[in-house]
């Protein structure tokens, strides 16, 4: 059973979630998850919009680039360490996250990306932009920090269709 919520009521709940790692979901060749640390809630273009930052190497790129949609699924409690380990250090290319990390699948309202029943607050989300990281436009401290050896992030600012928790 899905309880639909305001996304403004959880609105802090996503963020406080979110730099110990929530999912981003991609259902094209196959369902596969990735942990992700940096994105956000946000308004564009006057609709609730999720921003998730995804880099150029990651499996999940490529799914969201043939889909245009994804769910995020946040955890209600503290991230579950076995679901970190697997889903934010093994790559969809090489393994099957569904099984390697336990994860029960629920149907999609409206996409075709399932929500994942361990993390039950899910946003089903469809990508209207996407913009691929100039690194010469990121400060000096910044790029050497994090882009060392390149692989930018692209910024996937998503409508949030629907928001509720899986019960
Ligand atoms: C806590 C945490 C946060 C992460 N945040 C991001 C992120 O925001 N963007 C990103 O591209 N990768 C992030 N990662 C790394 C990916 O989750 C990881 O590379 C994953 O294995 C990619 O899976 P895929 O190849 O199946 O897409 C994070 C990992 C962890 C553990």
């Amino acid at each position: 059973m899905k309880e639909r919520i305001a996304l403004t009521d959880y609105a802090n709940r996503i963020q406080t979630a979110l730099p110990k790692g929530i999912l981003l979901n991609t259902n094209g060749d196959k369902f596969n998850s990735m942990v992700l640390g940096w994105g956000g809630l946000g308004v564009t273009w006057n609709v609730p919009t999720f921003v998730a930052y995804v880099r150029e190497s990651r499996y999940t790129k490529a799914q969201i680039d043939k889909t245009g949609e994804f769910t995020i699924s946040v955890p209600l409690n503290a991230p579950i360490p076995a679901i970190t380990k697997v889903c934010g250090t093994q790559s969809g290319r090489d393994i099957d996250k569904v099984k390697e990390a336990g994860l029960t699948l629920e149907a999609p309202e409206v996409i075709r990306t399932p929500g994942v029943r361990e993390y039950p607050l899910t946003l089903e989300c469809r990508v209207l932009y996407a913009q691929r990281q100039e690194l010469d436009a990121i400060p000096d401290d910044i790029r050497t920090a994090f882009y060392a050896s390149g692989d930018p992030h692209t910024a996937y600012i998503a409508q949030v269709l629907r928001a509720y928790i899986i019960r």
